[in-house]
Order: C-alpha cells, then sequence, then structure tokens
C-alpha cells in the first residue's frame, strides 16, 4: 500500500478538466491567466459547472496581519495543515480554490495532505487503531467561539456517502465529556501526525495564475513560511449538491464577510 499522504496536484489548462481530477485526486492546479477578483471567480464557476449548488464571494488573502483576523498567523510563521470553514460548522465548504496573483520570491510554498490516506496509514498500523476509532466515532466540539456551533466526529459522512475528514483550530472535547482528558489526548495525536505527515510532505509553489482546487472534505492544505509580502492569492469557497447543504445566510469566516451567492 502508497503510505504517502501527500498530493501532488496534476496541472491543467482546461477548466472541464478538473472535477474529474477533484473526484480522483482531490486537488488539481489550472492554469487560470484573469488575476482579477471576478476571473477567480469565473473559474470557479467553469469548474463546478453544473455541480455547483452555492459559491462564495472571491476574496484576497493578503500575506500581512490582517486587523479584522487578529488570529491570524504573520507570514513568518508556518500555516500548519487544516481545512477550511469551519466557522460554518458542519455546513462548510465541500471545495475551495486558492488563486496566486502574486507569488512571493522567498518561500510560501504549498502542501496538501489527503485524510483518507491518512485513514489507511492508521488502519495499517495496529498501535494507531484506537486513533482511527476515535477520528470515525468519537464526537468532539468543532465550535469556532462565537461561530456557528457543531459537535461531531472528526470523521463524518455525507449523506451521499462522501467521507468528510476535519482538522482546525478548534477541536476540543465537549465539555460536559466525562472523558475529556482521554479525548484530548487523542486530538493531540491527531495534530502530531498530521504536524509528522506536513513535514514530509510533497511542496509546490504557486506561481501568478495558478490556481489550486481542492476537495475541502478530504484534504488539508497548509503552506510553508515566507517574508516577501507581496505574495497575493484570491480564495473562493464553493458548496456541491454533493455536500452537507448550504449555510443560510450572510457568510463570515472572519469579520470580513463573504455573501453566498445561490448558483
Ligand atoms: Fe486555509
Amino acid at each position: 500500500m502508497d503510505l504517502s499522504t501527500s498530493i501532488t496536484p496534476e496541472r491543467v489548462t482546461d477548466p472541464s478538466e478538473v472535477w474529474d481530477l477533484l473526484q480522483k485526486d482531490g486537488a488539481a492546479i489550472l492554469e487560470a491567466p484573469d488575476l482579477s477578483l471576478e476571473g477567480t471567480s469565473n473559474a470557479s464557476r467553469a469548474v463546478m459547472g453544473e455541480h455547483l449548488l452555492g459559491i462564495g464571494e472571491t476574496i484576497q488573502v493578503t500575506s500581512f496581519p490582517d486587523p479584522r483576523r487578529p488570529t491570524g498567523l504573520a507570514p513568518s510563521q508556518p500555516l500548519v495543515a487544516h481545512v477550511d470553514g469551519y466557522s460554518f460548522g458542519l455546513v462548510a465548504p465541500d471545495y475551495i480554490v486558492l488563486h496566486c496573483t502574486h507569488a512571493a520570491s522567498d518561500g510560501g510554498d504549498s502542501f496538501l495532505l489527503d485524510t483518507h490516506k491518512m485513514l489507511d496509514l492508521l488502519d495499517s498500523d495496529p498501535e494507531q487503531a484506537d486513533l482511527a476509532e476515535f477520528l470515525r466515532n468519537v464526537e468532539i466540539d468543532h465550535s469556532e467561539p462565537g461561530m456557528r456551533p457543531d459537535t461531531g466526529p472528526i470523521m463524518r459522512r455525507t449523506p451521499q456517502g462522501r467521507t468528510n475528514i476535519r482538522y482546525h483550530t478548534f477541536m476540543r472535547p465537549l465539555a460536559t465529556s466525562p472523558e475529556a482528558a482521554q479525548h484530548q489526548l487523542m486530538i493531540d495525536r491527531w495534530r502530531a501526525l498530521v504536524k509528522a505527515e506536513s513535514a514530509k510532505a510533497f511542496r509546490f509553489r504557486l506561481q501568478p495564475g495558478d490556481a489550486v482546487y481542492i476537495d475541502n472534505y478530504r484534504v488539508m492544505h497548509g503552506r510553508d513560511p515566507f517574508t516577501d509580502t507581496v505574495r497575493l492569492l484570491h480564495r473562493c469557497w464553493m458548496w456541491s449538491g454533493d455536500s452537507f447543504g448550504l449555510p443560510d445566510g450572510i457568510l463570515g469566516s472572519y469579520a470580513g464577510s463573504s455573501v453566498l451567492t445561490m448558483a
């Protein structure tokens, strides 16, 4: 069995090729030369096609401290692997894009981890069977403070049978659990595994025009530190008909909110 948990995304120029690669590999890079915000949105609509249920506003992911996001990391800090949109709780976006408009000259390399392969890795090791069982079955608190409450196991299945595995800052035991201490140890082991796999993961540097599309239910993304603050990405969140469904109303991953548009 291939126990590498890293993804090396295939590169294409035709948006119509991206969906199948997302289903197969969990990620793909589209060469999308229109570097405007609208260009990112248009490419994303073309990628999602008939599968698109809803799409967020395309925003800029700036590379300097953002006063709207006090919990954000400085670019000199590594961005650990994570999934996006946990502020929405269960109805997080199932597909995301990071579209590079300006690359850093000195780092900021990206990496992707396939959580399905991580589960295979755990299932192949009898000493990790308890962690695999924890991910599958033990309810924890995923809620971002002030955002939508969300409790459930780290691994969940959509009504259509897709496996969704999460990793983000706010994972913690249920406050009411009598086994909270043991659950915290399991979450710590999950974090240690992600950190170890991140360190080994294949790196790639997005160049202007590169749009990496990611199955956010299956694949974590992260990046290395950098200091060249010219680096700029566009980000757009998308929901397909195979997601847990659409959030309602005005959405926000942080104070600068993003408005959901029905597809
Ligand atoms: Fe992210």
